[in-house]
């Protein structure tokens, strides 16, 4: 397993100052390469995110015959090889961490002419998966899992696809990306509806690289047969990760901090909304729209934060975020509920318990639901922090340490580097007492 050894220790105290540009948005860039690679053309990438999971994407489509360069320097070109022209991996494809690069791929691999195994890590290889492979079966695609319907997952080729109409029971943009994947590859329409709005990305890059899409009222729809074609793609600062430095300038007393170029799609800004209901000053300026996807300046000072019962509207929006907004309701005065989010605990940990076990070792009382968690804002003290291996919850608890009374440390913290390489770097360059 990765993620052994490699801890984060966090000295109490410290503000937030200054400006810095947090790395790409993982989302954004595992679709990069994922589309790229079956556009006709040279695709250009740049602000793509050096990190274990899109590079878990990036070398799975090499084994499939993609010539890739890069990344370096945050640029990759992709010399895409249009829809019918990857080429049958010689070994399992394994995907690390990456929930999403599995279930994305497990999608588009449904349309191949070969068989391919996908594989992950110890954490990816307990996450359930028949969330895709029950619709992709329902179009034709034939995948098998364990028993229990986790990875490893066999994915046969030459089968025939069908479009569908899927009603998804579950707010996924996952579920929702692999499902349009395989549409491409299908005979007819597919169609999903969500019931909550969910990331649009697909559907966003789908459309720059000139495919026809369709998407009102909650649900998109392609037909299958049709192009890519090769564009430039510019993947703005992952607002996930920004996240993580909203909540340190909110709860350390004295921080003005400046985050530049973020993601600022409005399926993805849950966390603002969450974190203005808390009272937080959150300042968006400088609007643009960079390759499709808005993009803006956030201006964070700290504030006193209150405790609320977050809107469930807001959860599929700020899926990512709750480890680090379970930090700011635990800064915060009164009692913050969350319900309506049964996913955190199938996330890269159980990020219910994880988190709950984690805060109350740093002396707050937190009561996880099965859907959910009460947290009662308090004095946080020092601790040391199980991170299950989970990259947020390690980030998480390294913002804690600036409203904490005491030390900090955080264990198992090597799979930061999934989706946030050079975090304490950063994090140092702004304020953050982080040795790691
Ligand atoms: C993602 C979708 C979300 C999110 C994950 C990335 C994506 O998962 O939690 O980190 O890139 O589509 P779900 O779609 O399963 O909620």
């Amino acid at each position: 397993m990765s993620g052994s050894g490699k801890q984060f220790v966090i000295e109490s105290g410290g503000r937030l100052h200054g400006r810095l540009r947090v790395p790409g948005d993982k989302s954004i860039s595992h679709r990069s390469v994922i589309l790229g690679s079956i556009a006709e053309g040279q695709t250009r990438v740049t602000g793509f995110l050096d990190g274990e999971d899109c590079l878990a994407t990036l070398n799975g489509f090499r084994v499939m015959g993609v010539d890739i360069e890069g990344p370096q320097g945050g640029e990759v070109l992709i010399h895409g090889v249009g829809l019918h022209g990857l080429r049958a991996p010689s070994e399992p494809l394994y995907l690390g961490n990456s929930g999403t690069s599995m279930r994305l791929l497990a999608g588009l691999l449904s349309g191949q002419s070969f068989d391919s195994v996908l594989t992950g890590d110890h954490s990816l290889s307990g996450r359930p998966m028949r969330r895709v492979t029950q619709p992709l079966g329902t179009m034709g695609a034939s995948i098998d899992t364990s028993g229990k319907g986790t990875p490893p997952l066999h994915v046969k080729g030459g089968q025939t696809l069908r479009g569908i109409d899927y009603h998804m029971p579950l707010a996924s943009a996952q579920v929702k990306s692999s499902v349009l994947l395989a549409g491409l590859y299908a005979q007819g329409r597919t169609c999903v509806s969500e019931p909550a709005r969910t990331r649009d990305h697909t559907e966003r890059m789908l459309h720059g690289l000139g495919y026809p899409v369709e998407n009102s009222d909650g649900r998109v729809c392609l037909s299958g047969g049709g192009a890519l074609r090769a564009t430039t793609i510019d993947v703005p600062a992952d607002i996930s990760s920004a996240a993580f430095f909203m909540v340190g300038a909110s709860i350390a007393s004295g921080s003005d901090l400046r985050l530049e170029h973020v993601g600022v799609n409005p399926t993805r800004t849950g966390v603002i909304d969450i974190l203005r209901l808390m009272g937080a000053d959150i300042e968006l300026s400088n609007p643009r729209a960079v390759g499709g996807e808005p993009v803006a300046d956030i201006r964070v000072r700290s504030t006193p934060l209150h405790g609320i019962d977050i809107p469930s509207e807001l959860v599929p929006l700020a899926i990512d975020e709750f480890p680090v907004i379970f930090i700011a309701a635990a800064c915060a005065d009164g009692i913050t509920t969350l319900t309506d989010a049964q996913e955190l605990r199938v996330k890269e940990s159980d990020r219910i318990q994880a988190m709950a076990d984690g805060l109350m070792s740093c002396g707050i009382t937190a009561e996880p639901r099965t859907d959910g968690i009460v947290v009662h804002g308090g004095r946080l003290t020092g601790g040391s922090i199980n991170s299950h291996h989970d990259h947020r919850v390690a980030l998480a608890f390294a913002m804690a340490g600036l409203r904490s009374s005491g030390t900090i440390l955080v264990r198992d913290c090597a799979n930061v580097e999934t989706s946030f390489p050079g975090f304490a770097v950063l994090a140092r360059s702004v304020g953050l007492n982080i040795k790691g």
